[in-house]
């Protein structure tokens, strides 16, 4: 068994034992692969550890940046109270109706709301509608524009905000200094930008499973 079989089985075993999926979680990543979008959804524990999150947060408003399927949308939005409320970004206008009719499938439609465009046109539009101080903000979108994405949700945010970046190691590339990927000079750049911002306090975790090697940021907006 390679090292990454075992990775996947390892996820197998607790995904199965702590349910971390569910018939709807389920078959929000088949219309997903049927509609051939790419299967770079969060891994169903991932999916999970972020709606304990919210939860823990006791989130009411959550900001996303990236839908795709709306796969995280909904994990998020799942811990949302009554009242609680999710805008998620996306670009690609067929990720987002792919998504949309996910959330009704998941019942959130009442929720999660999906904002169709570059997350960089559609953040300024935020403040303008009211919305602003989120309580938790997941970056999930183009990895590029991360550095950019920080400095929105640093502007969107409030003291005790939780700020969560996706996919900063990617394969360990992140410490390739001279790499000539955009995708890791923007975690670069976001990395930086987080050493540098005195208002923000963080760490990066590196995972391992069924999406192979990878990491996220977790930070919280200082008082
Ligand atoms: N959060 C999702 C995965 C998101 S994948 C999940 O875990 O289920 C990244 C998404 O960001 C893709 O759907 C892609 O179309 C979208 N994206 C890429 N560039 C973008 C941009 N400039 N603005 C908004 N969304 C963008
Ligand atoms: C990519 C994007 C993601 O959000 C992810 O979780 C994995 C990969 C990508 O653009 O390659
Ligand atoms: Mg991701």
């Amino acid at each position: 068994m390679t090292i990454s079989e075992k990775w996947n089985d390892v996820d197998l075993y607790f995904n199965t034992k702590l349910h971390t999926s569910d018939p709807v979680m389920d078959s929000i990543l088949k219309a997903n692969s049927k509609a051939d979008l790419p299967a770079i959804d969060v891994a169903p524990n991932q999916g999970k550890l972020l709606y304990l999150l919210a939860k823990l947060k006791g989130a009411k408003n959550i900001l996303e940046m990236g839908t795709l399927g709306g796969y995280s949308s909904v994990w998020l939005g799942r811990a949302l109270p009554d009242d609680g409320h999710l805008i998620t970004l996306e670009f690609d206008s067929k990720h987002a109706k792919v998504a949309e009719e996910n959330v009704r499938k998941a019942g959130l439609e009442n929720k999660i709301e999906v904002i169709v465009g570059p997350a960089l046109e559609t953040l300024p539009t935020l403040k303008e509608k009211g919305f602003a101080n989120f309580d938790f903000i997941f970056i999930d979108a183009d990895k590029a524009n991360y550095p950019q994405y920080l400095k929105w949700a640093l502007e969107l945010s409030r003291p005790g905000t939780v700020i969560i970046g996706d996919n900063v190691v990617r394969n360990g590339h992140v410490i390739d200094s001279d790499s000539e990927d955009l995708h890791v000079q923007g975690v670069r750049q976001f990395i930086d930008l987080l050493s540098e911002e005195s208002r923000i306090d963080s760490t990066a975790i590196q995972t391992v499973g069924s999406k192979g090697y990878d990491g996220f940021v977790l930070g919280i907006v200082k008082n």
